[in-house]
């Protein structure tokens, strides 16, 4: 209904615009953590589809600021491989609260003794109300199948949680302050949406897209692939750029766009040593990065740059990156008249395995 999404053409739209918004209420507001989580040395993260993804980034962030064990599993696939659980904490992260298979693995835990944590965005969901503690994303109510806000909050309360167990208080300081900028710089990329739409154009008639990414900034890529899937319905995949040797080389030719996320981070040296060997193999290559990162890439034989703002910290880059692949996703998939809040074959939430 019109009335919902107001002046945006689709909710997924006015979806993405509220973000940083969300990044600014829950950016500041503080978050409760049971002790099990602060005594936790083993954190399981489990999730499905975008929050999966999430999820993923958490990884990341508890290894590098929490020094915690996070181990990434895959709710669709956990519970039928009978893994063996020791002592820890399961984070189970879930937009719904709904999705039956992140349900199960829940149950599996909590049958294995583990102290069950749902990260969710729908309060008295199934999720919230199987686990022992509940985290809300706060995102409120998100009616785009394809996930957005509700992906980004996700990832910033994951990193709270990470903020709340760091003992570095100068680095703790540093990614609070540069959290208090990242608003305003998410906010500066729908200035810029006009450079994305012209991404998107050259696009819609891709047949395939590779996404590639380092450190952070793989699942961010995986996530644009995914988003660029759902919403277009062309083929999206994403690579670790590290494995480019591996197998995807053999994919470039002039007709697969590569989108590269090379932020001004501590693998930017070896992400753009990728983009020359795509270029080297003529692949159009579309690169997203910051301002430093641009700062860098002048004469790259690329087809084009989009840039945002820098943020403070590593830490903060997804939250500009994954926007802009939202972006392109969704411009592409409007481009090409595609069901965008409501991409064929697809389901909000998943209630069945
Ligand atoms: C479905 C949705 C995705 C979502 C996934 C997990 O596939 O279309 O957008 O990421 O389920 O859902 P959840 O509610 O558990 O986050």
């Amino acid at each position: 209904d019109a009335l919902g999404r107001g002046e945006f053409a689709h909710y997924m739209l006015k979806e993405m615009y509220e973000q940083p918004e969300i990044v600014l209420k829950e950016g500041s507001r503080h978050l409760d953590i049971p002790e099990e989580l602060t005594h936790a040395l083993h954190i399981t993260l489990i999730g499905c589809g975008s929050a999966f993804y999430a999820a993923w980034g958490g990884k990341y962030y508890l290894e590098h600021l929490a020094h915690r064990k996070a181990t990434l599993e895959l709710a669709s696939e956990f519970h039928y491989r009978n893994p063996i659980v020791q002592e820890g904490v399961t984070i189970a992260v879930s937009q719904s609260g709904e999705t039956a298979d992140t349900l199960k693995a829940i149950q599996y835990m909590e049958q294995k003794g583990q102290y069950t944590i749902g990260m969710v965005n729908v309060p008295y969901s199934s999720i919230a109300r199987q686990v022992n503690y509940e985290i809300l994303t706060n995102a409120g109510p998100e009616i785009g199948v394809a996930s957005t806000k509700a992906f980004t909050a996700q990832l910033l309360c994951l990193l709270k949680i990470s903020i709340s167990l760091m003992k570095d208080s100068a680095r703790k300081e540093k990614i609070l302050n540069g959290l208090k900028q990242l608003p305003l710089d998410m906010q500066k990329i729908f200035f810029k949406v006009s450079q994305l739409q012209d991404i998107a154009q050259h696009l819609v008639h891709a047949k395939g897209i590779i996404f590639l990414g380092r450190g952070i900034s793989y699942p961010v890529a995986l996530e644009g692939a995914l988003k660029m899937s759902e919403l277009s319905y062309i083929f999206g995949q994403g690579f670790a750029a590290g494995e480019l040797k591996h197998g995807p080389l053999a994919l470039i030719d002039a007709t697969t766009p590569v989108i590269v996320l090379a932020p001004m981070d501590q693998f930017f040296e070896k992400t753009v040593s990728n983009i020359y060997e795509v270029c080297a193999r003529e692949g159009k290559v579309f690169i997203v990065t910051d301002e430093a990162g641009a700062s860098q890439l002048a004469g790259v034989p690329v087809q084009d740059i989009f840039v945002y703002p820098s943020p403070a910290t590593w830490e903060l880059h997804p939250f500009l990156s994954a926007l802009s692949l939202q972006l392109i996703a969704y411009y592409t998939a409007l481009h090409k008249g595609c069901s965008i809040d409501q991409p064929r074959n697809l389901a909000k939430s998943v209630t069945v395995e």
